[in-house]
């Protein structure tokens, strides 16, 4: 490796960190309050941080979050019934994704 090279090397790890603190500073997670919160946050805050539902809302819609649940709950093992599933969706459907926001330039 030139030195050049390790210099690049540095700096993107640098820039990379200072990215992930930035991150964290800004999201001190404040989910919206609603039916279905403290489902959230103990059933999806075991293993990762909420701030997988903040990064993801902006792509997710109803059908999205019911598939992200089930992945989370089939594919990672989270342990959540059907039952607390159905309001988890519900609740992340009406607060977090492209159903819950106003549609821009839309006057309504
Ligand atoms: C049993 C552990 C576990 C639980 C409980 C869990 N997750 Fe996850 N989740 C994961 C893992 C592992 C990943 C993948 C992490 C990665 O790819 O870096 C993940 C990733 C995600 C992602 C990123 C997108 C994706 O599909 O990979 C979202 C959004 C997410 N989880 C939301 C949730 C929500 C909402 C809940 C509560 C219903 C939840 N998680 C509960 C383990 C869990």
């Amino acid at each position: 490796m030139s030195r050049d090279s390790e210099l690049a090397a540095m700096f993107f790890a640098g820039a990379l960190l200072a990215a992930v603190t930035a991150h964290a500073d800004e999201s001190s997670l404040v989910l919206a309050a609603g039916d279905g919160l403290n489902k959230v946050k103990s059933s999806c805050a075991m293993c990762h941080s909420l701030d997988y539902i903040l990064m993801n809302s902006p792509f997710q819609n109803r059908a999205g979050w019911e598939k992200t649940v089930t992945k989370m709950i089939k594919v990672m093992g989270a342990p959540i019934t059907a039952e607390d599933s159905a309001i988890i969706v519900g609740y992340l459907a009406d607060h977090y994704g492209e159903d819950s926001l106003p549609v821009e330039g839309g006057g309504s």
